[in-house]
């Protein structure tokens, strides 16, 4: 077997690393060689007769090393994943979550995303400059109430979303959590569009106020169409600034959440929204797709919904499977 070349390889790793503008490598000198170090620890984590890991993650091939990331949720479930998938990539991740996480990371904040003074102290707590935000933290409806459901999942992600976009690096990325109940969202653009064009967290919690029958038939269900359309509605302007914004649509997955769906829709009908795949996914088949979209391997990837449903959008859409309503 041909021994490999760690020398040469980092300096691959380097050519291909991050895209930055011409100006920004500049001024950037002190980060390129803390890059380079987050590199060599992470190859040092790992047994060097692991091919397979060696491969991996010599080649930095996601772009994370040494770079800061910030997820929210990051105390459970698929948060959790992406935090601790993140972290061995190298990066240097900041957890946000109204728990306590015991991904061992860099630094952890509670905060309550229901509460937008605690958003603002939590993300003026956050250097920058950031690499990635993953917004992952959600609530599944009830035991909470819809109001809390939309607040979480929708009205308080966009709010730390734009509290740290300012903070946010030309080149990087925000990825967020949707879900396939999102499915058929284009058909209440209308109504989204509404509280899409709201300004800030008290906009937006007065039109929830004031429009009450538009979307409390599913909190949920609603959060999740908002989120599909705020990646769309918000991407022009995140281009602007050479921010990348994406979401995921993932089907039934085993985390802490699914014992509220099963007891608020039934194990039937959750079952029913398992694509052609067959089972549920775990978390971390969650969390790499969203660690993808984020990695600047992604650059033409923007204003995108990919469906990690297990073939579940395409099977309905082309009337091949047919979810049991709940
Ligand atoms: N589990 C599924 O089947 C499924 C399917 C589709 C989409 N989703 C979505 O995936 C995302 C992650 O959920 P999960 O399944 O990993 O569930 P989870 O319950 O394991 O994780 C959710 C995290 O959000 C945090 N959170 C809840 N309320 C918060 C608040 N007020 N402030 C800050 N953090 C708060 C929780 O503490 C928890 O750590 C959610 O947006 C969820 O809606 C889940």
């Amino acid at each position: 077997m041909v021994p490999l070349d760690l020398r040469s390889l980092r300096l691959q790793v380097r050519m291909l690393s991050w895209p930055t503008t011409a100006n920004r490598l500049d001024v950037d000198e002190g980060r390129d060689r803390e890059h380079t170090e987050a590199v060599e620890a992470t190859e040092s984590r790992f047994d060097p007769g692991n091919e397979e890991r060696r491969g991996c993650i010599v080649d930095d091939v996601l772009g994370y090393a040494g770079k800061t990331v910030v997820v929210s949720g990051a105390a459970s479930g698929m948060g959790q994943a992406t935090a601790q998938i993140l972290l061995d990539l190298g990066a240097k991740v900041t957890a946000l979550d109204v728990k306590p996480t015991t991904v061992r990371v860099e630094r952890a904040i509670e905060f309550d995303l229901r509460d937008p003074q605690a958003i603002e102290r939590a993300a003026s707590e956050i250097d920058g400059p950031i690499d990635a935000l993953f917004s992952c933290a959600g609530l599944p409806g009830p035991p909470f109430s819809e109001l809390d459901t939309v607040l979480v999942n929708f009205v308080g992600a966009r709010h730390l979303a734009e509290q740290l976009v300012p903070k946010m690096a030309e080149g990087s990325a925000i990825g967020a959590i949707s879900s396939s109940a999102a499915i058929g969202w284009q058909q209440h653009l209308a109504t989204l569009t509404e509280l899409l064009e709201t300004s800030g967290f008290d906009g937006a919690l007065a039109w929830l106020q004031a429009n009450e029958e538009k979307w409390s038939w599913s909190g949920y269900a609603f959060s999740k169409y908002m989120i599909d359309a705020w990646v769309g509605w918000w991407c022009p302007e995140l281009m602007q600034r050479g921010i990348r914004i994406n979401c995921i649509n993932p089907g039934p997955t085993d985390t802490p959440m699914m014992p509220a769906f099963h007891a608020m829709a039934t194990k039937e009908v959750v079952d029913s929204a398992v694509g052609p795949i067959g089972r549920y996914s775990r978390p971390e088949e969650q969390a790499w797709p969203l660690v993808l979209l984020c990695s600047p391997r992604m650059s033409y990837v923007t204003g995108e919904v990919l469906w990690t449903d297990g073939g579940f959008y395409g099977a309905v859409t082309t009337g091949r499977q047919k979810p049991v309503m709940g």
